[in-house]
């Protein structure tokens, strides 16, 4: 069967070409998808797609639609972002972004194309399916706090999802590669933020005021120990401080210090502690400096865990697909990713599908001005896509 959506993959590839430069030309940003959403909505339909539902977090952005089998059968859920990100493209190429301050810097034109390129292959194959397949076209991955992928759980796109696949252009890993990795794959992302109030005095008087950059100046270097000291070496924290504001004048000792910063992790266990462990030393700390301190700790995206039984089967088809050669583990990403909110609710596998191909200058690094996707690839991202849905349908 696998042959069988290969050839479909590649007599679609033309039109996902198309789609994909047409996405790339024209940017929208996250939560500004209504273009994108208008254009998919009117092609799933056109493709017979049933249950095609718009609008998602109080917007006019995101699709989701379903391809119904001749049989009852599980649901298996796939997963495209559609956002552009807000800087200008420096790409000479012919489909180069229209639009000033926004650009595809990381390839969710081409995740949109191939999940089309998927549904094409896919409805050809209906008949023979096993079950349901939902698309799931996702606003807003990269906005951070307001998560396209929560709202749109939140508004039922999960509802009797037995399983969700998704997968990113990797520009790290080469073209013709995928990479897949059972359980934690990419980080959390949260921030953390903190006022340690002090009395501010004169420059020249520091008895007769309360200095708290002495206490956040502690807090920077001790916050380094949670890391050190209080995860797991074997596990991994990356905590960061990336924003101090205080004071006015050379000669006047601030009243307050703000600090911001931002923390990274896998486990669930490592977030909580790091969670716990900043706060603990910034209200210790400020007491020992005779400071106030307030502290706000704020999850913004959670890791991305794998299925493993998903991942092996997203394996399994790359494999015979592009040979053993060309599957790697990944190693561990620090990034984020808002695939994690679906793996919450149901198991799922996020991949990597290899872009990087430095003779066609397409090894940039994802959110730069000169990023782009190798779209020699794109045929495989619609494969496996399409051989995961009809794989776990026939598995169950
Ligand atoms: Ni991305």
């Amino acid at each position: 069967m696998l042959k069988r959506l290969k050839e479909l993959a590649e007599e679609y590839n033309d039109q996902v070409v198309i789609l994909r430069r047409d996405f790339h030309s024209n940017p929208e940003i996250s939560w500004n998808e209504v273009e994108t959403t208008k254009k998919v909505a009117a092609f799933l339909e056109k493709l017979g797609c049933e249950n095609i539902s718009t609008g998602f977090g109080g917007t006019e952005c995101g699709v989701t639609a379903e391809i119904r089998g001749s049989s009852e059968g599980p649901c298996v859920a796939l997963r495209a972002d559609m956002d552009a990100l807000p800087l200008d493209e420096e790409n000479d190429v012919p489909y180069r972004s229209v639009r000033k301050g926004a650009m595809h810097a990381c390839g969710h034109d081409a995740h949109t194309a191939m999940l089309l390129g998927a549904a094409m292959v896919l409805s050809s194959v209906r008949d023979q399916l096993k079950g349901t397949i939902r698309l799931i076209f996702q606003p807003a991955e990269e906005h951070g706090l307001k998560s396209g992928a929560d709202h749109m759980i939140n508004e039922g796109v999960l509802e009797g999802v037995d399983v969700i696949a998704g997968l990113h252009v990797w520009s790290p890993l080469s073209s013709g590669k995928i990479a897949y990795r059972s359980g934690p794959v990419m980080a959390s992302c949260d921030a953390w933020e903190a006022v340690i109030q002090g009395r501010g005095g004169h420059g020249s008087a520091p008895h007769m005021a309360t200095d708290p950059t002495i206490a956040a100046a502690n807090i920077i270097s001790s916050l380094q120990s949670v890391v050190g000291r209080e995860i797991d070496p074997l596990d991994t924290a990356v905590i960061s401080t990336g924003k101090i504001e205080a004071g006015s004048a050379f000669n006047i000792i601030p009243d307050r210090v703000n600090l911001l910063g931002t923390t990274r992790s896998f486990k669930p266990e490592v977030q909580d502690r790091v969670e716990k462990s900043i706060g603990r030393l910034i209200a210790s700390i400020s007491e020992a400096y005779q400071c106030r301190a307030e502290y706000k700790y704020t999850r913004y995206v959670p890791s991305t865990i794998n299925d493993e039984k998903a991942t092996l089967m997203v394996r399994e088809i790359g494999e015979e697909l592009l040979g053993a050669d060309n599957v790697e583990e990944s190693p561990l990403i620090m990034g984020s990713e808002d695939f994690s909110y679906f793996q919450r609710k149901v198991p799922g596998t996020f991949f990597f599908l290899g872009t990087g191909n430095p003779d066609k200058g397409t090894d940039n690094p994802h959110h730069s001005p000169h990023f782009n996707v190798d779209e020699d690839i794109l045929v495989s991202g619609v494969t496996i896509l399409s051989a995961f849905a009809w794989r776990w349908l026939a598995s169950e």
